[in-house]
């Protein structure tokens, strides 16, 4: 048998440390990491309190009131980030390799996001030397512009799903726009944010214009959203996290952007070839094991294709090859932690004690690589009703639920029938009826005969309680910037409004 488990070159054991104020500090305590793979420790990272995000918070006003970087043109910083952006690209397989030690998903899948990120921060190095601001037609001898300034210090938090992805999509269009940021990776995933911070400044980025913290949510997430010194706080994560941040935002006011997962329909309908949709379903609900915000999580399926449909999930599912992300034959990785292993197969308890039919998986792999592994085989839940917890509530891990529709009317119904509109998708060859239906479905990223395909030029964000606003695309530097019109009067005469 030929051997397929590489090994990691990337050295983790190492000191890993919060960056303040363009210093790299011990935090107070020590939290150990764990491979996701094997359930092993990983490593020790420092971990601060709210000391430390104070100091942070400081750190970044001083860089925004006093510092160069919101005063540097656009075209500079610019510059800048498309040095970001060639870094993360050289240093890709280290980066790639720490993405999955810490996280655990297939290798070439971290290799994907490190490049998907050095690419996020170019697309906001040219975004931000383009046109923008307006001028306005108004009498001589006034002159009256738009434009568009950074909002100040941004408080970002961000989950362990997609860790360097996460912090690209946070900090890239905030750097362009001039702001400062503080940014708290997830207590779980921290270790390539803080080897982009190192190289930061390596590449001498201002002091204090990028700060981590490190810790869990109550003790430097909190701090970050309650304080009066931050402008902004854009925030993903789940729905009650969210809502008790946009809570702690109330203080002062501060712009929230909130992201926040989903309960993805994706719509089959039978003139579609049905071996091309469960190719997409698989890669709808089983990319990164399901931890996706925008995962396709429940299947609506024309009811004529039904059992159809089925029998082909159940059959390509167990094929999928589950295991370590080092190891090159692994389609599947482990989940992130023993919590959200935990959590995933609560899920599946309460899936089958509403009555839910389990067609395939609900269980751990077996076998001697598993052991200790965050691992959840491939999972499908056919014979739902739209009210079971399993169809209503994010799993965030590979199940999936197949819910069956006989009009068009009850399948946009059901795509609908959930207090989430994250992302949607319908497969079909009629045209018009495909762009009928996902023109119906109220969630913000949507697909025809695809899923998953994205791109940093669009709006990613959801309707309802997906979230508030807009990241990447135009629609994600609107959200890190302030808007201010100047009227200029070129010839003052008295206004003599009063006698
Ligand atoms: P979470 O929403 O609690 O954590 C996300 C981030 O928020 C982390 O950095 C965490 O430290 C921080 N945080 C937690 N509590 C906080 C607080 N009180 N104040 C400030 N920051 C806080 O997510 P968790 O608990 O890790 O996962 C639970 C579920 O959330 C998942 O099963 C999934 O359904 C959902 N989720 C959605 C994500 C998405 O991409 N939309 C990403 C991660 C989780
Ligand atoms: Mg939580």
């Amino acid at each position: 048998m030929t051997q397929t488990l590489t090994s990691p070159k990337v050295k983790v054991d190492r000191k890993w440390q919060q960056f303040i104020g363009g210093k790299f500090e011990d935090g107070g305590s020590e939290r150990e990491l764990f491979n996701p793979a094997t359930g092993k420790v990983l490593c020790k990272v420092q971990e601060g309190t709210k000391a430390s995000a104070e100091k942070a918070i400081i750190a970044a006003r001083k860089a925004f009131d006093q510092g160069p970087w919101p005063k540097m043109s656009a075209f500079e910083r610019s510059q800048f980030l498309f040095k970001i952006a060639d870094a993360i690209d050289a240093h890709q397989d280290e980066l790639a390799e720490l993405e999955t030690l810490n996280g655990g998903k297939p290798l070439r899948e971290s290799k994907y996001d490190m490049a998907d990120a050095a690419n996020c921060f170019r697309y906001y190095a040219g975004l931000i030397t383009k046109p923008s601001g307006q001028a306005i037609d108004v009498p001589a001898p006034s002159v009256t512009t738009v434009v568009r300034e950074p909002i100040g210090v941004c408080g970002q938090i961000i989950p362990w799903n997609y860790p360097l992805l996460m912090a690209a999509w946070k900090l890239a269009p905030a750097l362009a726009a001039g702001n400062t940021c503080v940014l708290k990776p997830s207590e779980y995933t921290p270790l390539t944010a803080i080897r982009l911070a190192e190289i930061l400044k390596e590449l001498e980025l201002p002091e204090g214009v990028v700060n981590v913290v490190l810790g869990a949510g109550p003790a430097v997430g909190a701090p970050i959203a309650e304080s009066n010194l931050v402008d902004k706080i854009a925030f993903t994560g789940s729905v009650k996290t969210g809502k008790a941040i946009a809570q702690m935002a109330l203080g002062n006011l501060k712009k929230v952007t909130l992201e926040l997962g989903g309960k993805s329909p994706m719509v089959v309908f039978s003139d579609f070839d049905i071996d091309t949709a469960v190719d997409y379903a698989l890669f709808a609900i089983y990319c990164n094991a399901g931890q996706v915000c925008s995962a396709g999580s429940r299947m609506v399926v024309e009811e004529n294709i039904y059992d159809k449909f089925i029998a082909k999930m159940i059959e390509r599912s167990k094929k999928i090859v589950v295991g370590p992300g080092f190891d090159q034959e692994t389609e599947m990785g482990p989940l992130v932690s023993e919590a959200q292993k935990k959590r995933v197969l609560e899920y599946i308890e309460i899936g089958k004690k509403e009555g839910a039919k389990l067609e395939v998986g609900g269980d751990v792999p077996q076998g001697a690589k598993y052991e200790n592994g965050y691992y959840i085989n491939p999972t499908i839940f056919s014979n739902v009703k739209p009210d079971m917890r399993i169809v209503q509530e994010e799993i965030f891990g590979p199940v999936v639920v197949i819910q069956k529709f006989r009009t068009e009317e009850e399948a946009i119904a059901l795509a609908n029938g959930t207090n989430f509109g994250l992302a949607g998708a319908v497969f079909s060859n009629d045209l018009t009826r495909a762009h009928r239906v996902v023109r119906a479905i109220k969630s913000g990223i949507t697909w025809v005969n695809g899923y998953h395909s994205t791109y940093n030029e669009c709006p990613w964000g959801g309707y309802k309680q997906s979230g508030w606003g807009r990241e990447l695309g135009t629609f994600g530097l609107e959200g890190y910037t302030e808007v201010k019109q100047i009227n200029i009067n070129l010839d003052p005469q008295p206004v003599s409004w009063f006698a």
